[in-house]
């Protein structure tokens, strides 16, 4: 079975054995099959996040489940729930469409609601677990459906539970969200409250200053996207290729002597959080090719398909890219997705 469809890559890999799931129910007879529980497995939900290496001689399943809805309240916030298999952007358009607002910061991010946790999607000042209220997985180890808190998933930047041995093996069937009654606007990212300003500064009448509504900024979050990040429709990539990797003080200050233009961004706990996108860019890698892969023109943390590449195409330009930044900077990158 070709996955060449189901990887945002569009790499051209095959399994031995592919099942779509569109409800959850489902898992429990699959898996419940021991000769089809032993195989090796491959959860898929959009394929946004994801290097296929080789072919998998295994069974994928595809979470394809739909729905959405409002489930209820606790205190100041309105529950929502969505199947794994939603698209997340069409699910952050219904709740906006529903007068909700809380998701639009992460407008446009490819995938589906079910891989959101799992690597904490995050763009533009906020992640998942922001937003994150609860989930339900599937358990094959013991063929039960469990609740997990956000406690329970361990969200990190780009990480979570289910990137680790503990929580690998466990698969998402639906995701609730926690969404604020009274909506404040999330401008912490200088960008976008510049790309919001110039909007509204265009649609102004001379009325005076309005509040920004949370469509408002889905949309400049959607211009801004548009703008720097290549459509995997017309171009095969998985967003960010690397994380932006994370130093200590020390280490930032003696590269600052040496790189005194360093994009860097302090977090709370005292470390230093690096651009790798500008780390790569200052390389010379941004708009090159090795081979049929290559280094995004606009964005240089992603990498692309530029026709026919195969995994091992993507990773040989990931690795000579490492070593660069390696040899330059002294700073390991972290790919991003997850290898197949
Ligand atoms: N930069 C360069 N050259 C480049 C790219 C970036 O100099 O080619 C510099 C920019 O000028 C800027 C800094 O690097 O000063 C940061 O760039 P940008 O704002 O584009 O964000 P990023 O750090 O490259 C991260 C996320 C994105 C997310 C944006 C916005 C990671 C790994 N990536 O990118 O997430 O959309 O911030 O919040 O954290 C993804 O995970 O797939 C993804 C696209």
């Amino acid at each position: 079975f070709s996955l060449r469809d189901l990887n945002t890559f569009g790499i051209d890999a095959r399994a031995r054995h592919y099942v779509r799931i569109t409800a959850a129910h489902q898992l429990a007879a699959l898996l419940g099959e021991p000769r089809l529980a032993a195989l090796p497995r491959l959860v898929l939900g959009g394929g946004s996040n994801l290097l296929l290496t080789g072919d998998f001689d295994g069974l994928v399943l595809h979470m394809a489940s739909s729905g959405r809805e409002i489930v209820g309240a606790s205190g100041e916030h309105v529950l929502v729930r969505a199947q794994a298999g939603e698209n997340w952007h069409g699910f952050v358009e219904w709740t906006l469409a529903q007068g909700l607002g809380g998701l639009e910061n992460l407008a446009l991010i490819p995938g589906t609601v079910g891989a959101a946790p799992i690597q904490n999607i995050g763009a533009y000042g906020m992640e998942t677990r922001d937003v994150f209220h609860s989930l339900t997985a599937f358990d094959p180890a013991t063929g039960t459906l469990a609740n997990l808190d956000g406690a329970a998933c361990r969200f990190a930047y780009r990480d979570s539970l289910f990137k680790h041995a503990a929580g690998r093996g466990l698969i998402i069937v639906d995701v609730t969200f926690a969404l604020p009654r009274e909506w404040r606007p999330n401008l912490r990212y200088a960008e976008l409250a510049t790309e919001l300003d110039n909007a509204l500064a265009s649609a102004r009448t001379g009325e005076g200053v309005a509040e920004p509504t949370p469509r408002q900024v889905a949309d400049a979050v959607i211009a801004i996207r548009r703008r720097k990040l290549p459509d995997p429709a017309v171009i095969g990539n998985a967003g960010s290729f690397f994380k932006n990797p994370v130093v200590s003080a020390q280490q930032c200050a003696a590269l600052l002597e040496r790189h005194p233009a360093l994009v860097h961004h302090r977090q709370d706990d005292g470390s230093v959080k690096l651009a790798a996108g500008w780390l790569i860019d200052q390389c010379g890698w941004k708009g090159r090719n090795l081979g049929p892969a290559g280094v995004y023109p606009k964005q240089a943390l992603v990498l692309v398909n530029n026709g026919g590449a195969s995994g091992a195409d993507v990773q040989r330009l990931a690795q000579a890219i490492q070593a660069d930044v390696l040899d330059r900077y002294g700073v390991r990158l972290e790919p991003e997705p997850v290898f197949v």
